[in-house]
């Protein structure tokens, strides 16, 4: 078993090492203030991060999916909005159209995605329709080559700053999970309304809003797949994306244990640094322990998709732990840090924010249960 890196892979980690610390961390301060990094996004795409592993001849970069989920780790050891903005983009926002769009769909909207000249987005949830995502109401009537569109969707991130939307709406509400079916829509499409932002605990910087489709019309050309399969494009991405979130949780993670262990090392109480208190020591390893766990399953359920191997179980195994491990390991980062933990003069407190969401979107850590639990008992 190879749990090396390629050397093309290595330095793809550094770059994006080197591009987190020199233009990503200046920018953290304003978007802790609630802008959204556009000058980043459009660095990404200059850099080739925002078509990493799309084939060159849709404008990506051709590199594998691994590559991929070093650029989304590597981002948000440093900020999880950017790794989070690169997530959504990738995983649910472009490779439900490379894999499920035809050549047309793939030439006008893949390569202005692997650029970064669009952002994209992904519309399934709902008010209605959160964990539990085939119940949604979004309706699309077909009326000679378009369809109309009608009904509201919640929580989309990247929602409003995003270009293209992958939309998921019923064409047949007798067919149950078959009678959905996906849609590629423009921003700019009459009818698309971009409604709240969210105010969130974290993640600031990151755009979450409703959108609402009033009578929107949407040409047949852009319907992705058949009528009828927009269950199985949202799911199936869904694997794909739940190994972003697990990647971006794997960085939060490191990033917190990193910052206790530093720390621990200089502050000094009762004499000596608090590293070499049992204590703090113990909570330490306990970090260090599970941030390595995830990593090997982050880079276990990666590897499986760069092979084009069945992933759903490993994909929820690694979102799963990993959202824990981010989670637990910044409340303990905050606990190493003590009062100055619960301050904005370290980033500990704003991991411990922007950890929580990981363990939500993209499947909470009870529906990851179920799919594993639904793997392993079948
Ligand atoms: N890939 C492809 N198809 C799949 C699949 C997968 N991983 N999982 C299920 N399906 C198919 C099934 O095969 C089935 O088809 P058949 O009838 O032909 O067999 C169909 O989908 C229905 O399957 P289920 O009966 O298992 O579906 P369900 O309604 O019981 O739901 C669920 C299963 C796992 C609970 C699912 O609803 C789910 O994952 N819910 C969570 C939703 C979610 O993750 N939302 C995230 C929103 S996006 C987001 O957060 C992005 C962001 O902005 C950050």
């Amino acid at each position: 078993m190879e749990l090396r890196f390629t050397e093309e892979q290595n330095m793809m980690r550094k770059m994006v090492r080197d591009f987190a610390r020199e233009e990503i961390t200046p920018f953290i301060e304003r978007m802790e203030k609630g802008e959204f990094p556009r000058e980043i996004v459009k660095k990404m795409g200059q850099l080739g991060l925002m078509g990493i592993s799309v084939p060159e001849k849709y404008g990506g970069s051709q590199m594998d999916f691994i590559s991929y989920i070093i650029a989304v780790h590597e981002l948000s050891k440093v900020s999880a909005v950017v790794g989070v903005i690169l997530s959504v983009h990738t995983s649910v926002g472009t490779n439900p159209i490379l894999y499920y769009g035809n050549e047309e769909q793939k030439q006008k909207y893949v390569t202005k995605l692997a650029s970064g000249e669009h952002l994209g987005a992904f519309c399934l949830t709902e008010p209605g329709a959160g964990s539990d995502a085939a119940s949604l109401k979004t309706k699309a009537v077909k009326k000679g080559d378009h369809y109309v569109l009608n009904g509201s969707k919640i929580f989309i991130t990247n929602g409003g700053e995003a270009d293209t939307y992958i939309v998921f709406a019923i064409t047949d509400p007798s067919a149950g999970t078959k009678g959905i079916s996906a849609f590629i829509v423009e921003k700019e499409t009459p009818g698309f309304i971009v409604g709240k932002d969210e105010e969130k605990m974290g993640l600031h910087g990151s755009r979450t809003v409703q959108l609402t489709f009033e009578d929107m019309r949407v040409p047949a050309a852009n319907l992705l797949g058949s009528e009828g399969e927009g269950f199985k494009i949202a799911l199936g991405n869904l694997d794909t994306g739940r190994i972003g979130i697990a990647a971006k949780s794997l960085g939060i993670a490191e990033a917190a244990y990193e910052a206790a262990c530093e720390y621990a090392k200089e502050r000094v109480q009762f004499g000596k640094p608090i590293a070499a208190h049992q204590g703090i020591g113990f909570k330490l390893a306990d970090m260090a322990t599970a941030a390595e766990a995830a990593r090997l399953l982050v880079y276990q359920a990666a590897s499986l998709r760069a092979q084009d191997q069945p992933c759903g179980k490993e994909a929820s195994i690694a979102k799963l732990f990993a959202s824990t491990t981010a989670m637990n390991n910044a409340i303990e980062a905050v606990q190493v840090f003590g009062g100055y933990g619960y301050t904005e003069d370290y980033p500990v407190e704003r991991y411990f924010r922007d950890a929580k969401i990981s363990e939500i979107y993209e499947g909470t850590s009870e529906i990851q249960r179920i799919v594993i639990s639904k793997h392993v008992t079948k």
